[in-house]
């Protein structure tokens, strides 16, 4: 998936979720820069709290920008930068991303409610990229909910200076989702979905018959 995200001229970014290990790592990475294609490490921050040797795993994997993320440590950050790496986090509230920026991160993603998922999303993608864009000088990139073209346009024109994306992607052909997934995703609706009824497991009294 990210080499084909790379192929097509954007950086596509390998990640490891709570299960992740230095070998799946490596075997990720080294698919990812065939050819000396570029990639990206995205590692969520309880993951290098768990695995410290995945930084360095990262690090000599030479990716073109290491994102630690959902966290608020930003120790990392130093060494990445040291070793000539573009360091990125992606930040849910406008105070989490002053204290990111502070902490010497190049890059913020601004990550919308849209995104769901890890960390509290609590404000939507659009107005916390604004507010964020009012008050960090680094670059930022919009996450959460941009799935389409139009979505890109959006954030470009409102000051990001780019777009972070992966629900839209586990729709192409090389995302690890079953088939079934990617067709729901491919034939979903922005229209609200309505509430399934529970199944009833025994008969309720009706109204009359009960006490
Ligand atoms: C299937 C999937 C796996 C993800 N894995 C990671 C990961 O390993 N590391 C990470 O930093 N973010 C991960 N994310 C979160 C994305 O970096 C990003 O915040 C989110 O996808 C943006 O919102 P969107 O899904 O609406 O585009 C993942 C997202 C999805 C959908």
């Amino acid at each position: 998936m990210a080499a084909a995200v790379s192929a097509a001229g954007g950086l596509g970014m390998v990640g490891v979720g709570s299960t992740g290990s230095v070998e799946l790592l490596e075997r990720e990475v080294a698919e990812a820069g065939t050819g000396g294609r570029r990639f990206g490490i995205g590692l969520p921050d309880w993951a290098i709290s768990r695995h410290p040797e995945l930084v360095d795993a990262a690090l000599q994997s030479s990716p073109m920008l290491l994102a630690v993320s959902f966290g608020d440590d930003w120790k990392w950050t130093e060494r990445v930068r040291r070793a000539g790496i573009v360091t990125v986090t992606q930040v849910a509230t406008v105070d989490e991303a002053e204290r990111a920026a502070g902490a010497g991160v190049d890059v913020l993603v601004a990550r919308g409610a849209e995104g769901r998922g890890h960390g509290t999303p609590a404000v939507g993608t659009l107005p916390l990229l604004d507010g964020v864009l009012d008050r960090v000088s680094v670059p930022v990139l919009a996450a959460g909910g941009i799935t389409t073209a139009r979505g890109l346009a959006a954030v470009l024109a409102a000051g990001a200076s780019g777009a972070w994306i992966g629900t839209a992607f586990a729709a192409c052909t090389e995302s690890l989702v079953p088939a079934e997934v990617r067709r729901a995703l491919i034939g979903a609706s922005v229209d609200p979905v309505p509430p399934c009824s529970p199944t009833p497991t025994r008969r309720m009294p009706d109204r009359e018959s009960a006490p």
